[in-house]
């Protein structure tokens, strides 16, 4: 079965950097969109293909879902044989349950539908919950940059405390700790709205230590904020780095991130980066891996090391 990778319009960098590295070259696509805003999609040849399909959901997160869910479509009308949604960044995963009656699944009805619409099989990236895999029929292989992340800051300083901005990031950073031989702390955070937290105590010994605050993603940059006021506060050392797999980055991330002491500020390419935070941010793309499991997917081989640890 021949292999193709189509990509949409969310990322298309990082769908070149995959096709780069696998030594082919993306198959054709193009994604008009009708004066009211309507998408139309239109795929090149991939009868009887074995397609990957690159378009994670970072912002514009709706525009972005719906094109996946029509380009799903269009592959499987197309005549593919298998096709495998490549979403490194999934948004609506934060919605992994209801926090408050009133509220939504919305990771539950994404994967219904990316099911509805034709996907055989999911690959994400360091998802904000587990919980995803047993929200989708379908098999979902969820991929790690951690030790590509941990590869980009080394050497880190003796001594030094990974820090989870909130228990929800714990098992990520024991995941780095391993890795990087260090201590874990905790900080203890409340989300007060949906661009507000709280945090205020730590779980740890962080005086007087390097520090690197990690998480699954960074949006308004409001719990890396905290955490580092919260660091500060309990006279860590001020020179602080933080790694995240995820940037769907808001203006107010700059602002926030601009305004707290940090030595380094590493996201992955999972979201298509705009150059919206200034030096310290530093870029370590996703292609290697994505080429590396999508290889290894095609040729029916385990994916072993590079899954997420659960
Ligand atoms: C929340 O539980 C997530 O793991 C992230 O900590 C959160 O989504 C980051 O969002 P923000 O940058 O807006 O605080």
């Amino acid at each position: 079965m021949a292999l193709r990778i189509v990509s949409g319009t969310a990322n298309r960098p990082l769908a070149d950097a995959i096709a780069a590295a696998m030594g082919i070259a993306l198959t054709a696509c193009t994604v008009e969109r009708f004066p009211d805003g309507e998408v139309r999609p239109v795929v090149g040849n991939v009868r009887g293909a074995d397609v990957y399909l690159v378009q994670p959901t970072g912002p514009a997160v709706n525009e972005h879902v719906v094109e996946l869910l029509l380009l799903l479509d269009a592959c499987r009308r197309a005549g593919a044989a298998r096709v495998t949604a490549v979403v490194p960044y999934f948004g609506y995963a934060r919605q992994d349950r209801r926090s408050r009656s009133g509220e939504a699944v919305g990771a539950r009805v994404i994967a219904d539908a990316l099911a509805a619409a034709g996907a055989h099989r999911l690959v994400v990236v360091d998802p904000h919950t587990v919980a995803l895999e047993a929200m989708c029929a379908m098999p979902v292989e969820m991929l790690t940059s951690v030790p590509g992340l941990v590869g980009a800051l080394t050497p880190v300083a003796a001594e030094t405390v990974v820090v989870a901005p909130d228990f929800g990031a714990v098992k990520l950073a024991q995941h780095y700790a391993k890795l990087l031989d260090a201590a874990v702390a905790v900080v203890r955070k409340t989300r007060e709205t949906g661009t507000t937290v709280r945090a205020e105590e730590i779980v740890g010994d962080v005086r007087a230590r390097p520090t690197v605050v990690v998480d699954d993603m960074i949006s308004t940059g409001g719990t890396i904020e905290a955490a580092v006021r919260v660091l500060l506060a309990h006279h860590a050392e001020g020179d602080i780095a933080v790694a995240a797999t995820h940037g769907p980055l808001t203006a107010t991330a700059a602002e926030r991130l601009g305004a707290i002491p940090l030595r380094r500020l590493l996201v992955t390419d999972s979201v298509r980066q705009e150059p919206i935070l200034a030096p310290p941010r530093q870029v370590h793309s996703l292609a290697p891996l994505l080429a590396d499991a999508i290889g290894r997917l095609h040729r029916d081989e385990p994916l072993d090391e590079l899954l997420v640890r659960t």
